[in-house]
């Protein structure tokens, strides 16, 4: 589509025709991608629309509340909020594999929304934020699989539900353009990609309540710093991740035997291919300081400087 107008257009119309006077129910992640089909599917639907959001317990810092505000009271919304924390980290508890991890939310979300979909009637259509590199990386055409996107849902076979997927053919930058003409503020365009499993790649390996909270925290920071120096605009995806190891450090003339926190930030135009971000010395070791000073449990923070390929922009 050499015309993003042209691709709304004709994507709304697409999204009255398949779905006409039927009802449709859409997974909101919290991310870039499923916040623009949502709002695409509901300019062609509206109230035929509702909007499920899950509180898996993976989210950011402040990440639940700033959606649901915002589908509520900007766009006016049937929205369902889910809190499914304690689910999700029982069905966690354990598992180490990655890609077990991807399953096991992918999966436990469609429940949820299975759940939340027959306290409704007539839901008939499920509306999916995947796009175009999605549909690449999880084998969708002949590449190997690298890694299972779960775009809130690597769907179980056994679902009622008929997949809306206005967004399958565009790349990153598309989306955002497409969420600019629907009108979405710059602020939540411009959002950095968010995974649908969340911060459950971000703990490699077992994924408790105290590593979430740690590697929240730290996110917290280094986002906020970002955006202080002013480089949340280049910066296409910044975050950090908790490696699951320890190691010696000193404090205050003791020995300690904590966490490290490793950060990671990319340029990209659409997560195929990403080049470490070049953040200035200071800032990184403002960041630093900060996480060791405010962020219990960690002793020691280290910057990835791998671009993809060979590395993936996230860990796991
Ligand atoms: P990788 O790590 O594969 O990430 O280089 C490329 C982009 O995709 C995001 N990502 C995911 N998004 N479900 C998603 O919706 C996933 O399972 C997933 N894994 C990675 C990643 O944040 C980056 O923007």
């Amino acid at each position: 589509y050499w015309d993003m107008k042209d691709f709304v257009d004709k994507s709304i119309k697409g999204i009255k025709e398949q779905i006409g006077n039927g009802k449709a129910i859409c997974a909101l992640s919290g991310g870039v991608d499923s916040s623009v089909a949502a709002v695409l599917v509901h300019e062609a639907i509206g109230d035929n629309l509702t909007c499920v959001f899950v509180d898996h317990g993976l989210l950011r810092k402040n990440e639940f509340e700033e959606v649901e505000s915002f589908f509520r009271e900007k766009y006016n919304m049937n929205l369902i909020t889910v809190d499914a924390k304690d689910r999700f980290l029982n069905k966690l508890k354990g598992v180490t594999d990655p890609e077990k991890k991807r399953k096991i939310i992918g999966e436990e979300f469609i429940r949820v929304f299975e759940e939340e979909q027959s306290k409704l009637n007539d839901i008939d259509y499920l509306v999916q934020g995947t796009i175009y590199p999605d549909v690449i990386e999880s084998g969708g055409d002949e590449n190997a699989v690298v890694k299972s996107h779960h775009n809130v849902g690597g769907l179980p076979e056994d679902v009622n539900f008929e997949l809306v997927e206005p967004l399958r053919q565009l790349f990153k930058d598309e989306v955002r353009e497409v969420g600019t003409i629907l009108g979405i503020p710059e602020e939540a365009v411009n959002r950095q990609p968010f995974p649908g499993p969340g911060l459950g790649v971000r703990v490699l390996g077992e994924i408790t309540e105290e590593k979430l909270e740690i590697v929240r925290e730290a996110d917290y920071v280094f986002r906020d710093e970002i955006k202080k120096a002013g480089l949340h605009k280049e910066i296409w995806q910044y975050f950090a991740i908790l490696p699951n190891i320890k190691s010696v450090g000193v404090y205050e003339g003791k020995r300690t035997y904590n966490y490290t926190i490793g950060l990671r930030a990319v340029y990209s135009i659409d997560g195929m291919t990403a080049q470490w971000a070049k953040i200035p010395l200071e800032v990184l070791e403002k960041i630093s300081n900060r996480i060791v000073n405010e962020v219990d449990h960690v002793n020691r923070v280290v910057y990835d400087i791998t671009s993809k390929p060979p590395s993936t922009i996230e860990w796991e």
